[in-house]
């Protein structure tokens, strides 16, 4: 009896564990001139270098023309074609936002009201960049967004303050050891869970 529950632990391990999360990164605006591109373009450098994700983007100034009128149209459902699929096979996503008026773009709200199966079970690690409060508060808005979506963001995020300032002309971070650090500790918590909800949705079908 022992024997066999050890067995069935170590098949699990070798199966399930080992496979990359797929994340799927959603980048939050769509501002003519963004400065989220910068950001986005750091933050994917960040999850490409690791062997524990394969990425994929989702990116909301290609989605502009997602309607925001919820109704089944021809258009609207041409549009989903490029867009549902990315999110759907996802096991881990991570949003990028921005800060707007203390809260995040409406252009990311529509996309993620178009879906709702899509995001369930499954973790959301958020970073965010802004002025003094580097898009904590957007953050926090998109914490509540996403529980009643019965998704789960993990605890520690990376926040840009001032974030036009953190970056130099070329791009790159005046200083990356605070960001690098602050995303990994995301990231290993996003791994974390993005196993082991992948798990737990394959022996017990999410029914909340
Ligand atoms: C409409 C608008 C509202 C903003 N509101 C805030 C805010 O409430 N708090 C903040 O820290 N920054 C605010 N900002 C600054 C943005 O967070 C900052 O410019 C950021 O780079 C915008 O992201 P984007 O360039 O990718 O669109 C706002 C910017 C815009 C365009």
């Amino acid at each position: 009896m022992r024997v066999a529950v050890m067995e069935t632990a170590m098949d699990t391990s070798t199966d399930v564990r080992v496979a990359p999360v797929r994340v799927t990164v959603v980048i939050g605006s769509n501002r003519a001139g963004r400065f989220g591109s910068v950001v986005a373009d750091w933050l994917l450098d960040r999850v490409r270098g690791r062997d524990d994700f394969e990425v994929d983007v989702v990116d909301v100034a290609e989605t502009d023309d997602l309607p925001t009128t919820f109704a089944p149209t021809p258009e609207a459902t041409a549009r989903l074609a490029g867009i549902t699929p990315k999110l759907a096979a996802a096991e881990a996503f991570i949003v990028l936002t921005p800060e707007y008026n203390h809260s995040y773009p409406a252009a990311l709200k529509n996309l993620i009201d178009w879906h709702f199966h899509e995001w369930r079970a499954k973790p959301v690690a958020l970073v965010s960049y802004g002025g003094l409060a580097g898009g904590l508060r957007a953050v926090e808005h998109l914490r509540q967004v996403f529980a009643e979506l019965h998704a789960t963001t993990v605890r520690d995020t990376v926040s840009f303050h001032n974030a036009h300032a953190s970056f130099d002309d070329t791009g790159h971070l005046r200083d990356p050891s605070g960001p690098d650090a602050a995303a990994k500790v995301m990231l290993d918590q996003l791994g974390w869970w993005g196993k082991g909800l992948r798990e737990a949705r394959g022996r017990w079908p999410y029914e909340g």
